[in-house]
C-alpha cells in the first residue's frame, strides 16, 4: 500500500531527526505531520476493513488506537518541553510501525486482495 510508504517515510525522517537532535519546535511539527499522516491511514484501512466485513476488525481497531494513544503520549510529552528518546516511555523507534504492518497490515492487505481490493 502506497500510504505504507508514505508513513514509514514519516516515521524514519522522525528517527533521524531526533539523532540528529533537532530543535524541538520542529520535531513537533514532524511528529504532528506523523500523527495526522497515521490518522488517516488508520481511518483509510478501517474503512476497508468494515466495507468488506473484515474477520480481525476488533482487533486491528484495538492495535490502532493504542499507537495513536502512544503518538498523542510523545506530542504531549514534546509539547511539555521533553525530548524523545530511543526505546523509552517516549520510544520514537521505527519499531511500532514496521511491526504494525508485518503484524497486523499485511494479512488485511491479503483479505483486501481476495476481495480484489489492491
Ligand atoms: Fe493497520
Ligand atoms: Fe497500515
Amino acid at each position: 500500500m502506497i500510504q505504507h510508504k508514505k508513513m514509514l517515510e514519516l516515521v524514519n525522517h522522525l528517527h533521524t531527526a531526533v539523532e540528529a537532535c533537532i530543535d524541538k519546535n520542529d520535531l513537533k511539527t514532524l511528529l504532528v505531520d506523523l500523527v495526522e499522516f497515521t490518522r488517516m491511514h488508520f481511518s483509510t484501512e478501517e474503512q476497508l476493513m468494515k466495507k468488506y466485513d473484515f474477520p480481525g476488525f476488533a482487533k486491528h481497531h484495538q492495535e490502532h488506537r493504542m499507537l495513536l494513544k502512544h503518538l498523542g503520549y510523545l506530542v504531549t510529552a514534546v509539547s511539555n518541553g521533553e525530548y524523545p528518546t530511543f526505546y523509552s516511555d517516549y520510544d520514537v523507534s521505527t519499531d511500532w510501525a514496521l511491526l504494525h504492518i508485518t503484524d497486523f497490515d499485511i494479512s488485511l492487505g491479503a483479505f483486501l486482495n481476495s476481495k480484489n481490493v489492491y
